[in-house]
């Protein structure tokens, strides 16, 4: 069952095309990883994924409703009511985090499903304790975000981005903000949702996640799918040679 179906989207920033023609399905429990070198419109293609682009034409079906199809080479988007209904399948981790500064690490979990799903808040803190203990910050419940490293702050971003309960996570370069000796603590939390069947499209520049986490490789360069594969064919045997020199450049 396909949880994403990206359609022939194209995206414009004025003249400049960003997304050239992408075509995607992600079925669920896939771990699908987006790699490709700076501008190659990784961001782009999530951001569009998540509303917080509006694409140019094509399709993109969430969980099997439609966030945008193409009328007369025109995207036509439903009404924001209904779009948002739609986008909160979706959740996203971003690289620099994004918590409320404001509020507790418990707070910052438990705002949206209270706020936006309207769950009783006795409820709601007692699933964000569940997602603290699964990313292994139970005793930074009370702190605020300031008080924690880089790494815990992105474990609870993740810990938010999954209290809304989404069918899909978008990861945008989540161990990229990170020291890297760091980096693994969020891997592993990432590793262990991928054993949980949670269905994820994670961009990223580290080559040894994407081919120890994901069942699926995607190579976009200029705003393309150049390649795509299970990681170990994809890495051993790059086809393009656009891939090919993108592999020797970050070795
Ligand atoms: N808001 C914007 N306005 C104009 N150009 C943009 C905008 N956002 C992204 N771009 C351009 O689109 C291309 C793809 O960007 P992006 O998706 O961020 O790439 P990546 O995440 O692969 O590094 C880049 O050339 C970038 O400069
Ligand atoms: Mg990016």
């Amino acid at each position: 069952m396909p949880v994403l179906q990206i359609e022939h989207v194209k995206k414009k920033y004025g003249d400049f095309t960003a997304l050239n023609d992408v075509s995607l399905t992600i079925e669920k429990g896939e771990a699908v990883a987006i790699i490709g070198s700076s501008g190659s419109g990784k961001s782009t293609l999530l951001r569009c994924v998540n509303n917080l682009e509006k694409i140019s034409s094509g399709t993109i079906k969430i969980n099997n409703e439609t966030l945008v199809q193409t009328v007369e080479n025109k995207a036509v988007y439903p009404p924001d009511k209904e779009i948002r209904r739609i986008c909160m399948k979706t959740a996203m981790v971003f690289q620099h985090f994004n918590l409320f500064p404001h509020l507790t690490c418990l707070e910052n979990i438990t705002v949206a499903p209270t706020h936006i799903l309207g769950k009783e808040k006795t409820v709601a803190q007692m699933q964000a304790k569940e997602l603290l203990e699964m990313v292994g910050l139970t005793h930074k419940a009370d702190s605020y975000p300031a008080q924690l490293s880089g790494g815990q702050q992105q474990r609870i971003a993740i810990a938010r981005a999954l209290a809304i309960e989404p069918e899909i996570m978008l990861f945008d370069e989540p161990t990229s903000a990170l020291d890297p000796e760091i980096t693994s603590e969020v891997i592993n939390v990432i590793q262990r949702l991928a054993q949980q069947h949670m269905t994820m499209l994670i961009v990223t520049h580290d080559m040894r996640f994407a081919k120890d986490s994901a069942s699926r490789v995607i190579y976009m360069d200029e705003g393309k799918i150049v390649e795509e594969n299970v990681p170990e064919k994809l890495f051993a045997n790059p086809e393009s040679l656009r891939l090919q020199e993108f592999l020797k450049s970050i070795r």
